[in-house]
């Protein structure tokens, strides 16, 4: 691979992908509405349900809502952040009982090389266009791997008249080698649909030689501790620090981009209230930056614990939204097919001469029944020894729906870890007309395990 006459072959079988590819049907899982109940923080981040993280593989998706109007040219900014053709595996890093345990988040190896590769992107980013608002923009976000050819895919799929801009956005770890300069930028590459693309000016510090004022007529200077800057419109060169190990962002999911990075994307091209979507969402950068800035978002990605890590990330900042299954897989973790078991104390305190009662959920031991084949032995034992010494340690998230319908888990109480700190006991007061109980329980790794009990038998069982 590496030929031009490739790359035809390239576009071509990925437009024949497209139109092969099923549409796909997608059901509510679960619905979080910091209006419903007490967000965790108490934060309210873009309280609204219409947001939506999808679980499952994009193609199917990008193909279902290129079918349907009301997403056909709505979306005004799409960004994804797809693997970079690295041949590298992934492992997002946890800490448990004060050790890392690493636990594999996403492959980036082609069985068919860098031509599968390509075909597979190319075929996502046919659709994306489908999706992309006429002022809309999408940004590829790539490195020195493939970013050459996928500018000329760009070029093909979005004309070439249509690009934008390419991004360098650098940053001081990682990339050093003694038989090279040390690679230090990825690439993002911007292009619009149409010239009347939506584009907001960013401004940037520019320091005066010598960090002197200048003193010219009619342009305003500007001090700080560094010395005298004027303001001038942003460049395409960012300088941008990663996440580093400590920073307060951080998740621990591999290849986890910087908020601020994604900051500049929605600000300099959509308005409060618009759509945007990142189809690769990882441990959901965007999603959490656009709900903070007022956009509404979709976000999905084929990793139970991007995910996961997506969902607890919004519940922490008090983000409303649904998460959507093509085939509803996290409801069949539930019960015996889950990788984990915890026990779950549920008890009901009935109010003399009243019609209320109040129930107790608390959290008991955490049973890890199955670890991922490709994990090392250390981090195994890692876990083995915290189910034994300090199961809630393993748990990162746990949500408690008091009127559970059956289908759709609506957490009125959601617990996120915070740092080293998880509640593990729920407290509500619940009306005659509470059923059924659901809690979902969350491990680091990802893993889901659902309880869900009627509240007779809660009842019956507390007396
Ligand atoms: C580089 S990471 C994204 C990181 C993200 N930008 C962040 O800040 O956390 C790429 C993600 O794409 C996901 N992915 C890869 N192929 C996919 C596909 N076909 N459908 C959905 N997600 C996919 C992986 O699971 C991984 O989480």
């Amino acid at each position: 691979m590496g030929t031009l006459k490739d790359l035809t072959k390239v576009i071509e079988q990925a437009q024949r992908q497209v139109a092969n590819t099923r549409s796909a049907e997608f059901t509510v899982l679960e619905e979080v509405d910091p209006m419903r109940g007490q967000s965790v923080r108490g934060a309210d981040a873009g309280g609204t349900v219409d947001n939506k993280i999808y679980y499952g593989d994009n193609i199917r998706l990008l193909k279902s809502l290129a079918e349907k109007e009301e997403y056909r040219g709505r979306l005004k900014l799409i960004y994804i952040d797809p693997p970079f053709f690295s041949e590298a595996r992934y492992d997002a890093v946890i800490r448990v009982s004060g050790s890392n345990i690493r636990h594999p988040a996403y492959d980036d190896k082609w069985q068919q090389g860098l031509y599968g590769y390509l075909r597979q992107l190319t075929a996502r980013l046919i659709l994306m266009r489908e999706l992309l608002a006429e002022d809309g923009l999408i940004w590829l976000h790539l490195d020195w791997h493939v970013v050459h050819y996928a500018r000329i895919i760009m070029d093909e799929i979005f004309g070439e008249k249509n690009f934008v801009n390419e991004i360098i956005w650098t940053y001081k770890s990682g990339g050093s080698s003694r038989r090279r300069f040390a690679r230090k930028h990825d690439n993002i590459l911007v292009y619009s649909k149409t010239k009347h693309y939506n584009f907001n000016v960013l401004k940037e510090k520019s320091y005066n030689r010598q960090f002197k004022p200048y003193r010219f007529r009619g342009v305003k200077e500007y001090r700080d501790e560094q010395g005298w800057y004027t303001m001038v419109n942003m460049k395409d060169v960012w300088q941008i620090d990663m996440v580093g190990r400590t920073s307060a962002e951080r998740t621990g999911y591999a290849t986890q981009k910087p908020e601020q990075l994604l900051e500049r994307i929605v600000e300099c091209c959509t308005e409060p209230g618009d759509l945007c979507a990142d189809f690769f969402c990882g441990s959901g950068t965007l999603p959490a930056v656009a709900a903070r800035m007022g956009r509404s978002f979709i976000a999905c990605d084929r990793g139970r614990l991007a995910v996961e890590s997506t969902i607890g990330r919004l519940c922490a900042q008090g983000t409303g939204f649904r998460v959507y299954a093509e085939e509803p897989e996290h409801r069949a973790e539930g019960g015996r097919q889950s990788r984990f078991e915890a026990e779950v104390h549920m008890s009901m305190e009935e109010f003399p001469g009243s019609d209320k009662s109040l129930v107790t959920i608390r959290l008991g031991n955490v049973l890890e029944r199955r670890l991922p084949t490709g994990m090392e032995e250390k981090s195994r034992t890692v876990i083995r020894k915290a189910v034994r010494n300090s199961p809630l340690e393993l748990i990162e998230a746990w949500s408690v729906d008091f009127d559970y319908d059956g289908r759709v888990h609506r957490p009125s109480a959601v617990f996120v870890r915070n740092k080293k700190e998880l509640n593990d006991v729920c407290r509500q007061i619940v009306g005659p007309d509470c059923r059924r109980i659901c809690v979902k329980i969350v491990d680091v790794m990802g893993n889901v395990f659902y309880v869900d009990r009627p509240c007779t038998q809660i009842r019956s069982e507390s007396r």
